[in-house]
């Protein structure tokens, strides 16, 4: 096996058996150097914990690309995918691409809808969505998974807080997976079709949030947005998407994936089956070696930062 490339970050095989990816990162590590295909240019893989957490932790490392390119030189970089690419870095506002205080602000907004307390609350509720997914399939006594029950519960419970309505949830695992899926198949012009699509919904949501106002998050966002101080509308718009991607796909990935885990653990799957109580810690674990997020989101370096030997720019 050779040296990482960032195709093989994004490829099939890496999906396949990210077990064995995951090997040959911490051989490779923990300092990876790659070059992006796309406007990213060079760039670094951290590969062990410590470092993981050094750079999170490390306001050198941030998250708005305004800061470190204009888009200018992103499109010269980004070559052909320039559109698509320089549309989701200039477009996006929302806490995965802006640093402190805006990304204090923008999480303070939307953190009170996910304390504790409020997402116990949901419980009865979420409990109740799952029930009736499995009755729905009870009769035939089979089922596929990720179409009857991993993508329908966090999408319901997700578009609920929102206050999106039901018959539009279908819609969103389309244009979600035309955009998020890498690599980049899709086309780029379909994802740049997808995201047009998304924005545009988007945008008539809040409209018809801003004439009928509701007791959901979405509204409650647009409130804010309405009286001037909190958030303006490009953030408006983004944060509202980040939550639609970010509230479905990640859990989908950990039912599917997790339930796969088990399937191949048969082992695990009885002792699990044996003593329910241990649910929580298997969830912990299966979120930790299924990872349905395997990469965080990109970090520029604000400045020369050397780390093991080389310096990261
Ligand atoms: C299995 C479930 C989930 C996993 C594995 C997961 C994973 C992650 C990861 C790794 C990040 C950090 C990304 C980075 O900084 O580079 C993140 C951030 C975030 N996730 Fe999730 N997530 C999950 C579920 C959710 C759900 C259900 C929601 C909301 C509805 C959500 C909303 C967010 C938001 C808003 C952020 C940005 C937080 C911030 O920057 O302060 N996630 N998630």
């Amino acid at each position: 096996m050779g040296q990482i490339t960032f195709t093989d970050l994004l490829s099939q095989e890496t999906k396949r058996d990210p077990v064995a990816f995951s090997a040959r990162l911490r051989e490779q590590g923990p300092l990876i150097h790659l070059t992006s295909p796309f406007s990213m240019g060079e760039s670094w893989i951290v590969t062990t914990y410590d470092d993981t957490i050094a750079v999170l932790k490390d306001p050198r490392f941030i998250k708005d690309t305004h800061k470190v390119s204009k888009p200018s030189e992103r499109q010269d970089a980004a070559g052909e995918n320039a559109s698509v690419i320089d549309l989701f870095l200039t477009w996006r506002r929302d806490m995965l691409t802006v640093d402190p205080p805006d990304h204090t602000r923008l999480r303070g907004l939307v953190s009170k809808a996910f304390t504790p307390r409020i997402i116990e609350q949901l419980r009865p509720r979420i409990q109740q969505i799952a029930d009736e997914l499995l009755e729905a399939v009870q009769a035939q006594g089979r089922m596929d998974l990720i179409v009857d029950f991993a993508f329908p519960l966090p999408i319901t419970v997700i578009s609920e807080m929102l206050g999106i309505p039901a018959k539009d949830r279908q819609q969103f695992r389309v244009w979600s997976q035309t955009i998020v899926n890498v690599p980049m198949e899709p086309q780029m012009e379909d994802k740049l079709a997808a995201l047009e699509m998304f924005v545009q919904y988007i945008k008539t949501l809040l409209a018809d949030k801003s004439a009928h106002p509701g007791s959901d998050l979405t509204s409650g966002l647009v409130q804010a947005e309405e009286r001037g101080d909190s958030l303006n509308e490009a953030e408006l718009i983004s944060t509202i998407f980040l939550l639609i991607v970010a509230g479905h796909e990640t859990t989908v990935n950990l039912i599917g994936n997790g339930m796969l885990a088990l399937l191949e653990h048969p082992e695990q799957m009885r002792l699990l089956r044996a003593d329910p109580s241990l649910l929580p810690s298997a969830i912990e674990e299966l979120l930790r070696y299924t990872a349905p997020v395997s990469l965080s989101s990109p970090r520029w370096a604000s400045e020369d930062i050397p780390m093991h030997g080389q310096v990261i720019r």
